[in-house]
């Protein structure tokens, strides 16, 4: 048998490729990898499943990685790295090849897919947490946080709570990588008024053309614009929706502690807009 240290050295591409086979056969060059809830459960939480899931993840996670070095702050197997709203762990089976098992953690509010997480073998510590909670680490502790399709769905209140939160648990010098929904996405919501849909999704967003239309000029004014679509079980509207938050509105509020580093609002890169701030 194989233990993760034999594949430290792997390129992330590599990597990838390794875990694209684990969704097919547990045991990979001798490795036990996590194994993947079903597929209706992985696309509950992202939108698809297996190859399709990782190579989004693929994307964000060489994004990221590139950011946090160029920061000066790169990835190592001695960093704490939490993956904020960490669903059936997409994120932490990257993680896994760069980190000391001790250093991942992932945290969620929903305390079903947490304990799936554990049963399916996920590396870290998981933890399940309040919509309005605090997290379960100590001031100052950690090097990353990445928010992977999170704060595209918090409302204001719920977004400021855990911006303060990650203002007192991060590092000088920590990453934090997100993905925010720019301004096309309220563009798209406006653009479904009066149309005949089948998606469920892209019906429940119906509901919210005409005030998407109507909020378009606040946000460009720098407002933050929040529909409160909901997202089922343990994620009523009151803490998950559909969250549009304009740039000026973390460099008002996320400084002075953080800085924006990169933002890049390309849908042929990324389907949501990604952002990279950095605690100063
Ligand atoms: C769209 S899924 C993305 C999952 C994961 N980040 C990924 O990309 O594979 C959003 C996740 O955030 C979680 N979530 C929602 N609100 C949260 C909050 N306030 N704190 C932590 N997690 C939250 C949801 O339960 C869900 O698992």
């Amino acid at each position: 048998m194989s233990t993760i240290d034999d594949f430290r050295k792997l390129s992330d591409k590599e990597w990838f490729d390794l875990l694209v086979e684990s969704t097919r056969t547990e045991t990979v060059h001798g490795l036990r990898f996590p194994r993947f809830p079903a597929n209706e459960i992985q696309a509950q939480f992202v939108g698809s499943s297996n190859e399709h899931a990782l190579i989004e993840g693929l994307r964000f996670y060489e994004f990221f990685k590139a950011e946090a070095a160029r920061a000066g702050n790169p990835l190592h197997a001695g960093a704490r790295i939490l993956d904020f709203g960490t669903g059936w762990g997409r994120y932490l089976r990257y993680f896994w090849k760069d980190v000391a098992e001790s250093g991942l953690h992932g945290v969620d509010i929903d305390p079903v897919i947490i304990e799936t997480c554990r049963s399916l073998g996920i590396p870290g510590n998981l933890e399940q947490i309040e919509p309005l909670g605090r997290l379960p680490y100590a001031d100052a502790s950690m090097d990353v946080i990445l928010a992977y399709s999170v704060f595209t769905h918090l409302p204001e209140n719920v977004h400021r709570h855990w911006m303060n939160e990650f203002k007192r648990v991060t590092r000088p010098g920590a990453i934090v990588a997100m993905t925010i929904e720019p301004r096309r996405f309220l563009e798209f919501v406006a653009g479904l008024k009066d149309q005949q849909l089948e998606s469920a999704w892209h019906i429940g967003l119906q509901r919210f053309s005409d005030y998407a239309i109507a909020m378009l000029p606040a946000y460009d004014a720098g407002q933050f614009v929040y529909l409160p679509t909901g997202g089922g079980d343990f994620r009523d509207a009151t803490v998950y929706g559909d969250a549009v938050c304009p740039i000026s509105f973390f460099e008002a509020n996320w400084a002075p502690e953080f800085t924006v580093r990169a933002h890049v609002d390309d849908p042929a890169r990324f389907w949501q807009a990604a952002l990279v701030l950095q605690k100063v």
